[in-house]
């Protein structure tokens, strides 16, 4: 039996991250500690410094992307999801630092050696159908100057498959029931969830990932031009990577 991708799985980000309640509860996991170091750590591994040009793929509401216009870096913050940006533009606003923000899909990225650095964080890969995945990892490589580095950290396919199929947990204060499924076949996880919203109404949201294994990723970076060093890690901290890592980072260099 053939196994296919329906094309609303592939769409399901956009609602997903688009929902009232997405920033207020995803807040209660992202806490600001947690930003600080991970904005440090990516610094790092970018190597960051003031006037370095940094492009935040898939940088939602502006969590790393204003922490880093703030260190000096020049950045661009690029979202499909328009009222993240929203959240973002105001955040950058508040923070007192310029962004340039751009509201359009990956596969739209079609910037020329303009970039030292890019960076999709926090899991957001893999959302979109596999082939423009491919197109979006050659796009940033098309975007990147000699010796540009960029970072990916996403989720680990190999600790996710160990997780439970159903659980529940508290987001924010709100009890929220989670179901999820793997198809083998095409690597895709996907998370309905369900909770009650402020008002007493009964919630259901879900979204859909590609998820990609090391040996994958590290094969399609090559093959879209990284042809300078490629480490993988299992987090921004730079600790070694298993099968049961928190998370799977690559950093990959433009030789
Ligand atoms: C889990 S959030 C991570 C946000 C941010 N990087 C962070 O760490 O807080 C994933 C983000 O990627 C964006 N995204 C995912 N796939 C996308 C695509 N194909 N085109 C544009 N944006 C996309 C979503 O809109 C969302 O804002």
């Amino acid at each position: 039996m053939t196994t296919t991708v329906q094309t609303d799985e592939q769409d399901l980000w956009r609602g997903f991250f688009a929902d009232e309640d997405y920033v207020r509860m995803v807040g209660s996991i992202l806490t600001s500690d947690r930003t600080t170091a991970e904005v440090d750590a990516l610094g790092d591994l970018l190597g960051v410094r003031p006037g370095t040009r940094v492009l935040d793929l898939g940088c939602g509401q502006g969590r790393i992307a204003v922490p880093l216009a703030r260190t000096g870096a020049v950045v661009t913050g690029w979202d499909g999801c328009e009222p993240l940006l929203d959240v973002a533009t105001a955040a950058a606003r508040g923070a007192g630092v310029e962004v340039e923000w751009v509201h359009a899909d990956f596969v739209e990225l079609a910037r020329e050696a303009e970039f030292d650095a890019v960076c999709n964080v926090g899991t957001a890969f893999g959302y979109a159908a596999e082939p423009d995945d491919l197109a979006t990892l050659a796009a940033v490589r098309r975007a990147l100057r000699p010796g540009g580095v960029f970072v990916i950290d996403t989720e680990n396919r190999e600790r996710m498959l160990t997780s439970a199929r159903r659980t529940w947990f508290e987001r924010a204060g709100d009890l929220v029931c989670c179901a999820r499924t793997f198809d083998a076949v095409t690597s895709r996880w996907t998370e309905s969830l369900r909770w009650t919203a402020s008002d007493g109404s009964a919630r259901e949201r879900s979204y859909s990932l590609r998820l990609y294994g090391a040996t994958e990723l590290v094969n399609l970076l090559r093959q879209v031009g990284f042809h300078g060093s490629i480490t993988v890690s299992g987090g921004l901290d730079g600790s070694a990577y298993d099968v049961g890592s928190p998370r799977l980072v690559v950093r990959a260099s433009v030789s």
